[in-house]
């Protein structure tokens, strides 16, 4: 299923939360088209929103090229949602004038899809009969319009009239989706994901660990569970992306090699899991031995002297990825895992031989740049003739929008990659 969000903008003081929400969504998977009002102009910037969303910004009914803008915009969306609503744009909605593109938007609806409407303005504006008034004519109409939320407004007054928080519309948005899938049949895919990375403690306060911070797992965890599948999470206790996680994920922590292992098995032993996306970054040793140079043995169990040298032996572990066909209780287990080189192969080809995954994201820690949107790298999937490659994503936003297609709960439960893809809209241009 399409998730294709129509975000319209209109003349608050609050329209810089559209953006924060803009934001969210487009993390979540969403295709987010934004369309601001004359009013929104004066508080923010298309480029803010064509930057968020990666998606050119329309605000004008009779712009060059696009007279059908407001027809093809309207049949395009899945959900139109108005966000921030100002008083004069709620009147107009309700008097039926398309003098501007949110207007005649508005008239080219055909109800048969959601439009939602979440006003924010002064408590008295809010109260007026005539907004009033317009707020029952579009709910009669089929409209949804919200409750704004109480207060203290930015004019310094305490009242009703407050935008509701991006945050809490990001869950009404995620759970329509999740109701609609839903409702149109499908079962919800499980999926299990790991993500961030394991540490090896070598005393009670030292440990070896890596770079990982699980921030893509998170991602993607949010984005499939906003698409309606049951999603577990292990997660490493030292992620620093815990808060951002969504409250339909289940997480499980996890801290070490062993840790994960053991959560692994039993998830996939107990849980009848569809998908697995094992985006944690898994040590390749664990600490065998710790000595002194004067042969002393260190436990482990008490803090370790800082003064003396050290030896440590690390002796490699198994590959987790390698058992969980064997730890899985479903035969068809639908394994997505990560393969970080440096740099990534380039061309279609790449030797990924030995692995036993269906679909392997293929990356290079230089193409992955923290706290930005810039993650590049390869997914390949596997055919008759070994992996080929299926598509190549430049942010972590495309990473996330083609794995959760791939985790997306179909008609009977099996995963098509193929028709997930097409169903996205069509997986970026790919040379083989
Ligand atoms: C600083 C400032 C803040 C405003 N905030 C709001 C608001 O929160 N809600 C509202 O309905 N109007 C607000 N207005 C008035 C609208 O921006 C104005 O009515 C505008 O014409 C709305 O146009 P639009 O509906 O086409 O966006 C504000 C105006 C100013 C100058």
């Amino acid at each position: 299923m399409s998730r294709n969000l129509l975000l319209v903008v209109t003349g608050s003081v609050s329209a810089f939360k559209a953006a924060a929400l803009a934001s969210k969504l487009s993390q979540d998977g969403f295709e987010v088209r934004t369309v601001l009002s004359g009013g929104a102009k004066e508080f923010i910037g298309a480029s803010t929103f064509e930057g968020l969303t990666g998606n050119r910004v329309f605000d004008s009914t009779f712009a060059p090229g696009e007279a059908m803008a407001h027809i093809d915009l309207a049949r395009w969306a899945d959900l139109t949602l108005v966000y921030p609503a100002s008083a004069n744009t709620l009147t107009k909605l309700a008097q039926g004038r398309a003098d501007d593109l949110v207007g005649t938007l508005f008239l080219a609806h055909d109800f048969k899809r959601p439009y939602w409407v979440v006003p924010a303005m002064n408590p008295s504006m809010l109260a007026h009969p005539a907004v009033a008034e317009a707020v029952a004519k579009l709910r009669d109409w089929g409209v949804k319009v919200f409750d704004a939320d109480a207060g203290r407004m930015a004019c310094g007054e305490v009242g009703t009239g407050r935008l509701i928080e991006p945050e809490t519309m990001r869950k009404a948005i995620l759970a329509e989706f999740v109701a609609r899938t839903r409702v149109a049949g499908t079962k919800p895919s499980r999926v299990l994901i790991t993500a961030g990375g394991t540490s090896e403690s070598l005393d009670p306060v030292r440990v070896l660990t890596n770079v990982s911070t699980g921030e893509t797992g998170v991602r993607i965890a949010n984005a499939a569970a906003g698409e309606g599948s049951e999603v577990t999470l292990l997660l490493a206790d030292t992620s620093p992306f815990a808060g951002e996680v969504a409250p339909e994920v289940r997480v499980v922590r996890y801290r070490s090699f062993s840790d994960l292992d053991l959560r692994m098995r039993d998830e996939l032993g107990h849980g009848n899991y569809n998908v697995l996306i094992h985006s944690a970054a898994v040590s390749d040793f664990h600490i065998d031995r710790i000595e002194t140079e004067t042969g002393g043995l260190v436990t482990g169990t008490t803090k370790i002297h800082s003064k003396e040298p050290l030896l440590l032996r690390l002796m490699p572990n198994p590959k987790i990825l390698d058992r969980v066909r064997e730890y899985a209780k479903n035969p068809n287990l639908r394994v997505i895992s990560f393969k970080l080189a440096t740099p990534a192969v380039r061309g279609g080809t790449s030797d990924l031989s030995g692995y036993d995954s269906d679909v392997i994201v293929h990356n290079a820690v230089s193409q992955i740049e923290r706290g930005t949107d810039r993650h590049a790298g390869e997914i390949y999937e596997r055919t008759p003739e070994g992996y080929a490659i299926r598509s190549r994503f430049k942010t972590k936003s495309e990473l996330t929008a083609e794995l959760v297609a791939l985790a997306r709960p179909t008609i009977d439960g099996q995963e098509s990659l193929r028709d997930s893809a097409a169903e996205l809209g069509g997986s970026p241009e790919v040379t083989q």
